[in-house]
């Protein structure tokens, strides 16, 4: 199976694994990035079961609007029941790596919400340390320079992700080189950093579960 063949099975696993959880005032949260959107066109045929979504970012609004399946602002509900996202790197603790499509901070903000994280990805996302993927730090425009250097003295390589404004108005670090043995202590210890607004670390916070796309099938990871 290629790549996108592996998406799109554990997309579909991720419509099954949560058909049981829909009713009628069920609001699902909704992930970005490319096997998020395989997973929005899947929820879209059984759009009738639940209520409505919030999404990660615009773009995933977007799509979910596309199908006419209702997407709410965060504060005008009162839970989110799951929320379905894909990862850049994840590890057997199910700690992640995210934010390689930029919407790190609202996708953090929506796993904080949500009762229960289904991560989706292929195989080729497991990794037994976190970092060989660039870490993506959001930070606020007028901090950036200042949180590259913090950020060198933690041990990493931070490059500016020239041209990408977040659907917050703010700029991406892509931090290189970073072999992230405790990701719970790094995530806590760049958000210290003044200007940082969040960075892609969900370890504080991981999925709950890893429905990973291998050639032998779609494995669950708790
Ligand atoms: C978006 O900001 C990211 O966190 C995505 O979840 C991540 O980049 C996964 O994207 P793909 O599904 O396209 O690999």
């Amino acid at each position: 199976m290629t790549q996108d063949e592996l998406k799109q099975a554990v997309a579909e696993a991720a419509v099954e694994y949560i058909l049981p959880l829909l009713e009628e005032d069920t609001i699902v949260g909704v992930g970005t990035g490319s096997t998020a959107n395989m997973f929005i066109d899947e929820l879209a045929k059984h759009k009738h079961l639940f209520d409505g979504t919030v999404a990660s970012s615009e773009a995933s609004a977007d799509r979910l609007k596309g199908h006419g399946i209702p997407v709410y602002d965060l504060n005008s509900v009162s839970s989110i029941r799951v929320y379905v996202d894909g990862a850049d790197e994840s590890n057997d603790h199910l700690h992640l790596i995210k934010g390689g499509g930029a919407a790190l901070t609202r996708e953090k903000i929506v796993a904080a919400v949500s009762e229960e994280f289904v991560c989706i990805a292929d195989e080729s996302k497991l990794v037994k340390v976190l970092g060989d993927f660039p870490l993506p730090v959001e930070v606020i425009p007028m901090a950036r320079s200042y949180v590259a250097r913090e950020l060198v003295k933690l041990g990493g390589d931070p490059v500016y992700r020239e041209g990408v404004v977040t659907d917050n108005g703010n700029h991406i670090l892509d931090v290189y080189n970073m072999q992230i043995v405790d990701p719970i202590k790094l995530e806590s210890q760049i958000n210290e950093i003044v200007g940082v607004v969040t960075n892609g670390l969900f370890a504080a916070r991981p999925a709950n579960v890893l429905l990973l796309g291998t050639q032998s099938g779609v494995k669950t990871l708790k």
